[in-house]
């Protein structure tokens, strides 16, 4: 669907017109570089279509989405002639499809789309989501070309649930990184093997830690020996040399609080630590905030002392310090 005829057809005006990227922003409520963004990257590309309704509840299960989201999702769906669905929503749904669609194969960090104001309904609150399940089936197929097996596909994709979860649990605060986070899944960048998430990229294997109960040693040993053997075998064009890992895990300071026996500690002695550069676009007082405490907003002093580092963190703020977003290598 264009542009021109996703707004109603008396005032439609090409995009190339200024007037009309705003209009369709002011209806979206986003940013109008957003809007030409969209346009720009996914042009007249091919979208995708959603599964069929009757087949989304076992999707969802599938991707281990909580009851409460899915029936969200379900009560949502953009139906051919549902009322929560605007002219604007279903040109932005279309065109995000086709925007992460076209980059297929891809492993870097790419915003589908505008941050949309959620609290409008459940077409705004879910719009990523539907985009993501549009686009399991073309990723799926991506990892059959490459041998990869169903329950590696599924278990990746499923990190789907997993961050709606969160997202409720934070009230919302979550999505705005969640759904470009999610279009690496959904690219095939990205795969979750056992306690791991890895990260395709030119000579690096990127780490991520889901949120998915302790980080022993013993089953990031695992992880990282499953990956020795997956990348070679499913992706022999790339040459891997080295794990990598950009986190407020690595950060040093943390061994000024937690004890030798911590899985966090251990998991940072794997890693070189790279020179601290200030990261591009990542508060890590903000990012230590969504995971140790998945709240971005209650003040300091209200905010639950319950385990050791919890209380590290509320303490070094409090001292006026800040946490760091370190980077660590190891070879692989
Ligand atoms: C990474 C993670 C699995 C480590 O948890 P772990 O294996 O329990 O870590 P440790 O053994 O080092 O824990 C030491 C202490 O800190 C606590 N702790 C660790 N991670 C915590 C977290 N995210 N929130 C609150 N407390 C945490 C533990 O409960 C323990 O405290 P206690 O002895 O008072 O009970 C956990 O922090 C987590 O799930 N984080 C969310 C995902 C994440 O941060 N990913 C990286 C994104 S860049």
């Amino acid at each position: 669907m264009d542009l021109e005829s996703a707004v109603n057809a008396e005032d439609a005006v090409g995009l190339e017109n200024a007037a009309h990227p705003a209009e369709v922003a002011a209806r979206l409520g986003v940013p109008v570089e957003e809007v030409e963004r969209v346009h720009e990257l996914a042009g007249d590309l091919p979208s995708a279509p959603l599964p069929a309704k009757a087949d989304a509840p076992a999707i969802l299960d599938r991707l281990q989405v909580p009851a409460d989201d899915a029936a969200e999702i379900m009560a949502g769906w953009p139906d051919a002639d549902s009322p929560l669905w605007t002219p604007e929503l279903r040109w932005l749904l279309d065109r995000t499809i086709a925007l992460v669609r076209a980059d297929l194969g891809g492993s870097g960090w790419l915003p589908p789309g505008p941050e949309l104001p959620r609290e409008r309904g459940l077409a705004w609150r879910h719009l990523y989501v539907y985009a993501y399940l549009a686009l399991v089936d073309v990723v799926m197929e991506y990892h059959r070309d490459h041998g990869i097996s169903e329950s590696v596909s599924w278990a990746t994709l499923a990190d789907l649930g997993r961050n709606l979860g969160v997202d409720r649990r934070m009230n919302g605060e979550g999505w705005p990184v969640m759904q470009a986070w999610l279009t690496l899944h959904a690219r095939g960048g990205l795969y979750e093997l056992g306690r791991l998430q890895h990260q395709r990229g030119s000579v690096e294997i990127g780490l991520h830690i889901p949120d998915a109960g302790p980080l022993t040693p013993e089953t990031v040993d695992a992880s990282l020996d499953e990956a020795r053997a997956f990348f070679p075998r499913h992706f022999p064009d790339e040459a891997y040399t080295v794990f990598s890992c950009g986190s407020w895990l690595l950060d040093p300071q943390l061994l000024e609080y937690l004890p030798a026996s911590s899985n966090i500690v251990k998991f940072q002695q794997r890693f070189e630590l790279e020179a601290y550069e200030e990261p591009e676009g990542i508060d890590a007082d903000v990012e230590v905030r969504r995971f140790v405490f998945r709240n971005l907003t209650t003040p300091l002093d209200q905010l639950p002392r319950d385990t050791v580092l919890r209380r590290a963190v509320i303490d070094h703020l409090n001292a006026g310090r800040h946490w760091f977003w370190r980077r660590g290598t190891f070879p692989i």
